[in-house]
């Protein structure tokens, strides 16, 4: 289905109505949406509160299953830097949230469903505000492109790759300080989310449909051709991926 049939059917069945899916920690961002709900302040019922510990306990994996399972936004809510009650969290949060941005961006969703916002626990007109605010920009940005099949494969990719050992060791070790000046640190992990969440993309290609080509690889992962090889190559390398004979002159490969 495309996105434009998708609308028309959202519209034909009453208009896009987004559900957004929000983490909020319980000692501010929770209290601070129940005092929304306490002082009668209106806002849409588009959400769904998921309550945490701490901003800092998010792992990038709970944003994208939200994605998965058909949200059409993630919030993360938490306390005011400064103020989180266990100290660093939210510091930890806001490192780890460039990458989840990141990684949103680069399997096709539009950065601006995922917003990670400070609401203490007296701002009940500013939880209001914001989910209001959300709310319509998601509207805007229309359903979730995830729901489109292609999207959907490199979405469960990205889910693979933050839950790869190499990916959760990088951006854990972003917490706490490094040698490398932190920009140099930052392109680091940019490249090793970019080269995980690819390589998952071709190795779920390869578990959905069998034995395949490099250039049947990149048709289906939407790769450039020279980029498929050099994973091939790589996940050969690293003893995950197989040849499995040959199809028109081309090696066929498969997961070993
Ligand atoms: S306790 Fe609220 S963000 Fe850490």
């Amino acid at each position: 289905m495309t996105k434009e049939n998708l609308i028309e059917q959202e519209k034909a069945a009453g208009g896009f109505e987004p559900l957004i899916v929000a983490y909020c920690c319980n000692w501010c961002s929770y209290a601070g949406a129940d005092l929304a709900g306490t002082s009668r302040f209106e806002y849409p019922v588009n959400i769904r509160i998921v309550r945490i510990m701490c901003t800092g306990r998010v792992d990038p994996i709970l944003v994208f299953e939200a994605l998965r399972m058909g949200a059409d936004g993630v919030l993360i809510a938490g306390c005011h830097p400064g103020d989180c009650h266990y100290q660093k969290g939210n510091f930890m949060m806001e490192k780890r949230f460039d990458y989840i941005k990141e990684a949103v961006k680069s399997v096709g969703i539009e950065p601006e469903r995922v917003r990670l916002e400070w609401v203490s626990a007296s701002e009940g007109g500013k939880w209001a505000a914001l989910v209001r605010e959300m709310t319509e920009e998601i509207r805007r940005l229309g359903p979730n492109p995830l729901r489109f099949a292609r999207d959907a494969k490199k979405t469960e990719a990205a889910l693979d790759a933050f839950k790869s050992q190499r990916l959760r060791w990088v951006v854990g070790r972003s917490q706490i300080k490094v040698e490398i000046e932190e920009e140099k640190y930052r392109q680091t992990v940019d490249s090793i989310m970019h080269v995980e969440i690819e390589r998952h993309m071709i190795t779920r290609a390869l578990k959905d449909k069998g034995p395949l080509t490099a250039e049947e690889l990149a048709q289906l992962t939407g790769l450039q051709p020279n980029r498929t090889v050099q994973h091939l190559i790589a996940l050969r390398r690293d003893g995950l991926v197989t040849e499995a004979g040959e199809k028109s002159d081309q090696y066929l490969y498969q997961l070993v």
